[in-house]
């Protein structure tokens, strides 16, 4: 199977976790496509959904989706995102698609988070794959800089305007030993919106697709 394929694979196996009659928070990434569209096939069983980025927004739309302001939802139950790496005590580093923000706000604001990747995503430490934060334009060299004595090699993901009217800085080379440490010290950072590091709230459960079928790590 593809590394598309095995994505799909986990996509399916979160339906499960979806209640009937509930508002579903989705993610972002090629991985929740497969989940929306999967999703759709049994739409008229879900209230709708809370969206974490303008892009899954417009395939939910696509599919007839009913979609809810997180102002007006309350509570979710039930979050399902994607990842760019994962270690099995399930802290995360997301925002390769950018939509890291809005993702941590719906995933802070649900009971639960379902974690969906292909096996390739599960790593023993995080930070093989650059660490993305979201940086007020005006802070990005300042932000910068900070980073720089923390260790790590700043990028600016030239080009790449957030749905919130941000930048992003996609950090290289750095040591993630503790997750939640980290995580912490970097939200200290003024000019800093969101960081990449899902340690503080990680997920609750992670399917991942792999050549042999589903594994689930909670
Ligand atoms: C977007 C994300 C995605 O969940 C992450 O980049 C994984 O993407 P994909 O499912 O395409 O591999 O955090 O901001």
């Amino acid at each position: 199977m593809s590394q598309d394929d095995l994505k799909r694979l986990a996509a399916k196996a979160a339906l499960e976790y979806v209640v009937e009659g509930s508002i579903i928070g989705v993610g972002t990434g090629s991985t929740v496509n497969h989940f929306i569209d999967q999703l759709a096939g049994i739409k008229h069983l879900i209230d709708g959904a809370v969206s974490s980025s303008e892009a899954s927004t417009k395939r939910m739309k696509m599919h007839g989706i009913p979609l809810y302001d997180l102002n007006a939802s309350g509570q979710l139950d039930l979050y399902v995102d994607g990842t760019d790496e994962s270690t099995r005590y399930l802290h995360l580093i997301k925002g390769g698609g950018g939509a890291l923000t809005r993702e941590k706000i719906v995933a802070a604001a649900s009971k639960r988070f379902v974690c969906i990747a292909d096996d390739s995503k599960l790593v023993e430490r995080l930070g093989a794959f650059p660490l993305p934060i979201e940086v007020i334009p005006m802070a990005r060299s300042y932000v910068a800089r900070e980073l720089v004595k923390l260790g790590g090699t700043p990028m600016w993901r030239e080009g790449f305007t957030t749905d919130n009217g941000n930048l992003i800085l996609d950090i290289h080379n750095l040591e993630i030993m503790e997750p939640v440490e980290m995580e912490k010290e970097l939200n200290n950072i003024a000019g800093i919106v969101t960081v990449g590091l899902f340690a503080i709230r990680p997920a609750d459960i992670l399917i991942l697709g792999t050549q042999e079928g589903i594994k689930t790590i909670q």
